[in-house]
C-alpha cells in the first residue's frame, strides 16, 4: 500500500528499513503497523471532506485565510473527492489516517497552500467531527430501515388481522391471538428502536469542530458557522469534551444492540414457525437455502444469521465501552479503536434490517395450520373461566378451579374443551348452560379481547391505522 511520495511531511518507514535492520527498522515497522488506521478510517472520507470544506469556508469568511488560498483549497478538495469517487485516489499507509492522506494529497495537488487548511484545527477535532457525522448517518439509516420493516409488518398485519394463531407463554399454548396482533407487537418494538436512534441523533447533533487539539483556538473562528454548515444544531460547548467524548457512538451502539435483540427474537420465531412441526409460515426460495446432503431441506439461514448478528453488535458496544472506560481527558490514541467496532456493528445491523424487511414481505402464513394450532392445548380455558365469572358470578379463583377440572376431564377423554357434552360440563358444575360453547372457539376468544391493545381484530385494526398514519 506504500507509494513513493517524496516531499512527505512524515518519516517514511520504508526508508528506515533500508538502514536500520538490526533494531530501528523493526520497531518502526511495528509502530506503523499498530498506528496506521487508513485501512479502516478511509470509510470516513466523505465526512472528512465535508468537514474540511466547512472549515476552509469558515476560515475564508473570517479572514483567517485569504479567499484565493481558500478557493485553491476548495478546488483541491473537489479534485480529491473526484479521485476517491473514481477510485484513483492513492490511499497510503505512510500517511497513517484519512486526515493526513487527504492533506498529503492536497499538498501534491495545490502545493504549500494546502498547509493552511489545518489552521485552527487538529486531527483531534477533525476525527471527532468526521466520526460524529458518520454515526449520525448510520443512526438515520437505521431509523429509516426500521420504518421499512414496520411497513412490511403492517402490510402483513393488515392482511392477517383476523388470522388466528396460538399466543404463547413459556412457548406453551396460552390464549388464541391473531397473527396480525403478533406482528404488531414487533411494530411497537421497532418503533421504539427507531425513536432511540432519533433520540441519540438529537443528542449527538453538536459540532466538535473548532475545539482544535483540546483547548480551543486563538484564531477568530466561528464555530456556529461550521456547525450550521455541517447540519449540526449548535457547536459543542466544551473543547475538552468535544475531542474526548464518544458517548454519541456508545448511545448509537446501545440502540443498535437493543434493535438487534428485537431482530433476533423475530428471527427466532421465523425459525420456529418455518419448521414442519410448527408449519405456521413459508418462506420462498429467496430467503432460504438448501442442504448439500439432505435434498428435502429448506433452511431459514437469513433468519438464523440475523439471530446471530446480535453477538457482533453487542460485542461492539462492549468493545467501545471498554476502550473509553478510564480514559483521562482529553484525546488519547485509544479512541482510534472506536471505528472498527462501530463500522462492524452498523454493517451487521444494516444487513440484518434489510434481510428482515425482505423476509417479512416474503413470508406466507399457513392459516389453516395456525388456526388449528390456535385451538390446541386448551387455549380457550381462560375463556371458560371468564364465562363462569360473568354468567354465574363465580369468584375468578373458583372459576379457575372449575375450569381446571374441565381441562382434566377433557384431557383424560382425549377431547378438546368444546367437545365435552353439556352433561360432562354439568357433572363438574351443574349451573353451566349451553351458552358456554360460544366462548370456547379460538375466534370468539380472540374477538372478545376488546380491551385497548388487545388481540380482538377490531383493536388490531385500530393500531394498524394509528401506525400507518404515524409512518405516512
Ligand atoms: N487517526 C486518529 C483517530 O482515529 C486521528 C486523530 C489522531 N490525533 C492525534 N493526536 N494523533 O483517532
Amino acid at each position: 500500500m506504500t507509494d513513493n511520495a517524496s516531499d512527505t511531511p512524515k518519516a517514511n518507514s520504508q526508508g528506515q528499513a533500508m538502514w536500520g535492520g538490526r533494531f530501528s527498522a523493526k520497531p518502526a515497522e511495528l509502530m506503523q503497523a499498530i498506528n496506521v488506521s487508513i485501512g479502516f478510517d478511509k470509510r470516513l472520507w466523505a465526512q472528512d471532506l465535508a468537514g474540511s470544506r466547512a472549515h476552509a469556508r469558515m476560515l475564508m469568511n473570517q479572514g483567517v485565510i485569504t479567499s484565493s488560498d481558500g478557493e485553491e483549497i476548495l478546488g483541491g478538495l473537489a479534485k480529491i473527492e473526484d479521485e476517491i469517487a473514481t477510485g484513483t485516489f492513492p490511499f497510503r499507509d505512510e500517511y497513517e489516517d484519512i486526515h493526513m492522506n487527504v492533506e498529503a494529497r492536497l499538498r501534491e495537488l495545490i502545493g504549500a497552500t494546502a498547509g493552511r487548511l489545518h489552521t485552527a484545527r487538529s486531527r483531534n477535532d477533525q476525527v471527532a467531527v468526521d466520526f460524529r457525522l458518520w454515526v449520525r448517518d448510520a443512526a438515520d439509516r437505521s431509523a429509516a430501515q426500521l420504518e421499512t420493516i414496520q411497513r412490511a409488518l403492517l402490510a402483513q398485519a393488515e392482511t392477517h388481522a383476523d388470522t388466528l394463531m396460538p399466543g404463547f407463554t413459556h412457548l406453551q399454548p396460552a390464549q388464541p391471538v391473531t397473527f396480525g396482533h403478533h406482528l404488531m407487537a414487533y411494530v411497537e418494538m421497532f418503533g421504539r428502536d427507531a425513536s432511540r436512534f432519533r433520540d441519540a441523533r438529537a443528542r449527538m447533533n453538536e459540532c466538535p469542530l473548532g475545539a482544535a487539539a483540546l483547548a480551543g483556538s486563538p484564531f477568530p473562528i466561528d464555530r456556529h458557522q461550521t456547525a450550521a454548515a455541517l447540519g449540526f444544531d449548535r457547536p459543542t460547548a466544551n473543547s475538552l469534551d468535544s475531542v474526548s467524548s464518544r458517548d454519541f457512538a456508545l448511545e448509537a451502539l446501545s440502540a443498535a444492540a437493543i434493535t438487534a435483540t428485537h431482530l433476533s427474537r423475530l428471527a427466532e420465531e421465523i425459525v420456529l414457525w418455518t419448521t414442519p412441526m410448527f408449519g405456521f409460515i413459508k418462506l420462498t426460495d429467496a430467503f432460504t437455502t438448501g442442504s448439500s446432503i439432505m435434498p428435502q431441506k429448506k433452511n431459514p439461514d437469513a433468519a438464523e444469521l440475523i439471530r446471530a448478528k446480535v453477538g457482533r453488535i453487542m460485542g461492539s458496544l462492549t468493545t467501545l465501552t471498554i476502550v473509553m472506560k478510564g480514559l483521562p481527558l482529553a484525546y488519547s490514541k485509544d479512541m482510534q479503536e472506536d471505528k472498527v467496532p462501530t463500522f462492524e456493528a452498523f454493517d451487521a445491523l444494516e444487513l440484518s434490517l434489510l434481510a428482515m424487511a425482505g423476509m417479512i414481505a416474503d413470508l406466507t402464513p399457513n392459516t389453516e395450520n395456525m388456526a388449528k394450532a390456535a385451538g390446541a392445548g386448551f387455549s380457550t380455558a381462560t375463556d371458560l373461566a371468564d364465562w363462569l365469572v360473568r354468567s354465574l358470578n363465580m369468584p375468578f379463583r373458583d372459576a379457575h378451579h372449575v375450569t381446571g377440572s374441565a381441562v382434566k376431564a377433557a384431557e383424560t377423554l382425549g377431547l378438546d374443551l368444546s367437545d365435552l357434552t353439556l352433561e360432562q360440563f354439568q357433572a363438574i358444575e351443574p349451573r353451566i348452560t349451553d351458552d358456554v360453547y360460544a366462548v370456547l372457539t379460538p375466534a370468539a376468544s380472540a374477538a372478545s379481547r376488546m380491551s385497548y391493545g388487545g388481540t380482538a381484530p377490531a383493536q388490531v385494526r385500530a393500531q394498524i391505522a394509528r401506525w400507518k398514519e404515524a409512518l405516512a
